[in-house]
């Protein structure tokens, strides 16, 4: 646990004066996920209203923040919210600046509930501390602090240092599960990656011929197209991209925003993209991720960078993670086939399997969903952990994470 940088005393008399004022209703912080908090300061039933609310602005941006994180801001005087903003694009207001805007000269005295600790960097826009402490803001409730290691602490320690009360910790649970992916690249320099897979009853995702349209029902492809556009790349095989010809573009009738596509990224060791591919010709951004020399083999001018190879000549799995991470992606979705996914299996690579059952058999001529070199004993066995389970239209949808 790190310590929070607002002024211990401070907190204790926040503390005592909201316990006052609300004496039967108290949320402690949460104990499992609190980062920021020195000690467990309890929040009011309205604090945790008001933050709920500023999550669910947040929660606003989810398609198109990148590489930015979901933010949102509720800005409340006398028990009456006088200002509301979210974060909806990189290089746009951020979410404390939009809700100052709305709240005028009603910020004077009131109290900030943000998502996440406001910024007290210079970026493509001022600090938001600055316009804090300039609003006339007299308390910030954050419900985490920022991980990015330009923030960290910094905000909430300039905005106590300008005699502004912080608190720290209130959903933060909630407040880091918008921003799993940015929160994942900032403390490590790697996005999270999910990998999806459509699976038939008997664990088949393909025909042998290579036919797989379409396994799962309408229900299952348009939750698919929500986690495509969460995403900020879809990663995916060569021979998925010979063998269907995808567009890999998030298509969403109820968006509650407009949606940032995601970056297609094709893992293309001999650089055998055509140039007639859809994800190539379509509008957006299209990367080959290749070990060959780029520029000789580039007839359609795609985006190619040239990447390390691993002993068996394709792409050096870590190598690639990495470029990943170094472009800015924060959540980065798989939906290739076996062979990719077998060897990002074998690495480690996949934080969240997302796997669509289908009630349906293709049989066992048809194709799985690794590709493995044959296991001889069970010790050997890759296990995962189911973390949620739920119908989706006609077929289920698995979650598995990392034991
Ligand atoms: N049901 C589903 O959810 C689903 C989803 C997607 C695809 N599919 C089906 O899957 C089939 C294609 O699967 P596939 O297994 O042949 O191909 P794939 O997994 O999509 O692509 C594999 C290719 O990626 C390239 N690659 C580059 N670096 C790699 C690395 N480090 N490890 C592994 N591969 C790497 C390799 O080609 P190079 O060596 O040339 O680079 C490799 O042959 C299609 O029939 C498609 O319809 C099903
Ligand atoms: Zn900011």
């Amino acid at each position: 646990m790190t310590s929070c940088p607002a002024v211990d005393g401070r907190r204790l008399n926040a503390a005592r004066r909201l316990r006052f004022e609300h004496p039967s209703l108290r949320f402690p912080a949460d104990p499992t996920t609190v980062r920021c908090m020195t000690s467990p300061t309890e929040f009011t039933a309205d604090d945790a209203a008001y933050m709920a609310r500023a999550l669910r602005l947040a929660e606003r941006g989810l398609y198109s923040t990148d590489p930015n994180p979901r933010v949102g801001c509720v800005i409340v005087r006398g028990g009456r919210i006088v200002g509301e903003g979210w974060h909806r694009k990189a290089g746009e207001s951020h979410a404390e600046v939009e809700a100052l805007r709305e709240a005028g000269g009603e910020a004077r005295g009131a109290t900030a509930y943000v998502s996440l600790e406001p910024c007290c960097h210079h970026g493509k826009t001022p600090p938001c501390t600055e316009a804090l402490i300039q609003a006339g803001v007299v308390r910030v409730v954050a419900a985490m602090q920022d991980p990015n290691p330009r923030v960290a602490g910094a905000g909430l320690k300039r905005l106590a240092e300008a005699g502004v009360a912080t608190d720290c910790g209130l959903l933060e649970g909630t407040a880091e599960n918008l921003n799993l992916g940015f929160c994942r690249r900032m403390r490590t320099g790697r996005p999270l990656v999910r990998s999806k897979l459509a699976m038939s009853l008997d664990g088949r995702t393909a025909l042998l011929s290579g036919e797989s349209r379409w396994i799962t029902g309408p229900d299952a492809r348009r939750d698919a197209h929500r986690l495509r556009a969460r995403s900020s790349a879809i990663v995916t095989g060569i021979e998925t991209v010979l063998a269907d010809d995808p567009e890999l573009t998030a298509r969403l009738t109820e968006a509650p925003g407009a949606i940032v596509q995601p970056v297609r990224v094709v893992l293309d060791s001999k650089l055998r993209l055509p140039a007639t591919a859809r994800l190539v010709r379509n509008p957006g951004r299209a990367v080959a991720l290749t070990t060959v020399d780029g520029a000789s083999h580039n007839p359609a001018m795609l985006e190619v960078h040239t990447l390390p190879a691993a002993a068996d000549g394709r792409l050096d799995l870590a190598a690639v993670i990495d470029w990943l991470g170094r472009s800015e992606f924060n959540e980065v979705l798989v939906e290739a086939g076996p062979t990719l996914n077998g060897a990002l299996l074998r690495g480690g690579w996949v934080d969240e399997w997302i796997v669509y059952l289908a009630p349906l058999v293709l049989g066992d001529k048809a194709r799985g969903l690794f590709h493995l070199p044959e296991l001889t004993r069970m010790a050997d066995r890759f296990e995962l952990a189911l973390k949620d389970l739920r119908p989706v239209g006609k077929d289920l949808k698995l979650t598995f994470g990392k034991p």
